[in-house]
């Protein structure tokens, strides 16, 4: 397998370090080294960590290339029709807003979280994420996902302190009682590892647009 990624900052370094330490075939696109039709080509999977704009400049040029692309890329929004328009194309792609396979058991957890009302009264939800000061997209990508898999109306708080690399804290309280499900990550590798796992996984997929957490899900339901 042999991979191209896109961006080497932050979280792309991580790959970087994970794809020189397996012996995985790779080439670095960034800022500089743009990626081509022609440079793409003599790769079997894309895996990017670059910023939601500049991903999206890219998106075409990815679609042409008809490569399998792992994207960890927040701050865009998905066109309606591009699942549909992946299948056409026979390509396969898994996108997520956070990569780290911990994230996947707090997926569970909101699920729970999000049927308190069904035997406690008086529930009143909030969110509070916290990242780095460079971050562009507030809320994070993350926080949004937790929105949408709770499915309540929920007040987001934003921090952007140091160099933190990611927050997210979820709290149910009610008059009489209070519970947090938090996560903190603690070093960005476990977004490059999720990555790689996603790309490792992904030629077994069908055609689409496919969320990591139901690819994730889907390996943990095998063992069952
Ligand atoms: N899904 C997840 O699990 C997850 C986790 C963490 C972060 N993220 C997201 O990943 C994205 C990147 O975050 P980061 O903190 O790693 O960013 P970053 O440190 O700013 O790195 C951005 C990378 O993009 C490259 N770049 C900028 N413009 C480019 C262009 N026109 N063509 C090609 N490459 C270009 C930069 O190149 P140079 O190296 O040459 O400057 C750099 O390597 C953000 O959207 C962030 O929210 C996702």
């Amino acid at each position: 397998m042999k991979i191209a990624l896109l961006g080497k900052g932050k979280t792309g370094g991580r790959v970087l370090e994970l794809l020189v330490q397996n012996n995985i075939p790779h080439t670095v696109f960034d800022s500089k080294n743009h990626p081509t039709l022609e440079l793409l080509k003599a790769h079997d999977v894309v895996i990017s960590f670059l910023s939601g704009d500049v991903f999206k400049e890219y998106m075409t040029l990815l679609l042409e290339s008809k490569i399998p692309v792992v994207t960890g890329s927040t701050g865009m929004e998905w066109p309606s029709d591009f699942d549909k328009k992946l299948k056409v194309l026979g390509s396969k792609w898994i996108y997520a807003t956070n990569f780290s396979l911990g994230m996947n058991l707090v997926h569970q957890m909101i699920l729970i979280m999000k049927e308190a009302d069904s035997i406690i009264n008086n529930v009143q939800y909030s969110m509070n994420e916290v990242h780095h000061t460079k971050k562009l997209d507030a809320p994070s990508g993350t926080a949004l996902s937790w929105k949408k898999w709770l499915d309540h109306d929920v007040n987001i708080t934003s921090e952007r302190i140091g160099d933190v690399i990611g927050i997210h804290e979820l709290k149910l309280k009610t008059p009489v009682e209070e519970i947090t499900i938090k996560h903190e990550a603690l070093d960005r590798k476990i977004f490059a590892e999720g990555a790689l796992f996603a790309a490792n996984k992904i030629t077994t997929l069908t055609p689409g647009l496919h969320l990591f957490q139901d690819v994730v899900q889907k390996e943990l339901l095998k063992g069952r």
